[in-house]
């Protein structure tokens, strides 16, 4: 089915410049971007963002790092979009990311890993959502 899924290209690919690089990935696989915009994220925002995570012991980090720099938010759109842009993106930890992926390719760290993007369609609805209202978005 089509779907909608969110995309951050996060502080340490904003800062190498490869961002062009990294949409140009998904568009190759079919995926279309129906909106998007360049924000630098406040601690709040980082933290309501990634709320799931809370009590997780990386949780500081991971706010810490958002923050250091501005973010690339997008929504794709295209068949399949949330395990399409998962299997682009590759392993969470770049280490294990399989060669080719997005975090193989272009990220250091698992706290500085590129890319993060929706891992379901619940998910992927709420952090759509936290980013865009509906007329930011259109559909070709
Ligand atoms: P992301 O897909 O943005 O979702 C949460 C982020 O937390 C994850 O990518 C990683 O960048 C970061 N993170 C840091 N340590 C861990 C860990 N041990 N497990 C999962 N995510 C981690």
């Amino acid at each position: 089915a089509v779907e909608r899924t969110l995309s951050i290209i996060k502080p340490d690919a904003v800062a190498k410049n490869v961002i062009g690089q990294i949409i140009s990935r998904f568009e190759d696989a079919g995926l279309s971007v129906v909106g998007a915009r360049m924000l630098q994220l406040t601690r709040e925002q980082a933290e309501g963002f990634y709320a799931v995570h809370k009590e997780r012991p990386f949780f500081g980090e991971l706010v810490d790092f958002m923050i250091s720099g501005p973010v690339f938010v997008q929504v794709l759109e295209g068949e399949d979009a949330i395990a399409k842009n998962r299997d682009l993106m590759g392993a969470t930890n770049p280490k294990e990311a399989d060669p080719g992926t997005i975090r193989a390719d272009f990220a250091e760290s698992i706290d500085a890993n590129a890319v993060h993007g929706s891992d379901s369609a619940e998910n992927a609805r709420t952090e759509i959502d936290f980013f865009f209202k509906s007329d930011e978005l259109c559909s070709r």
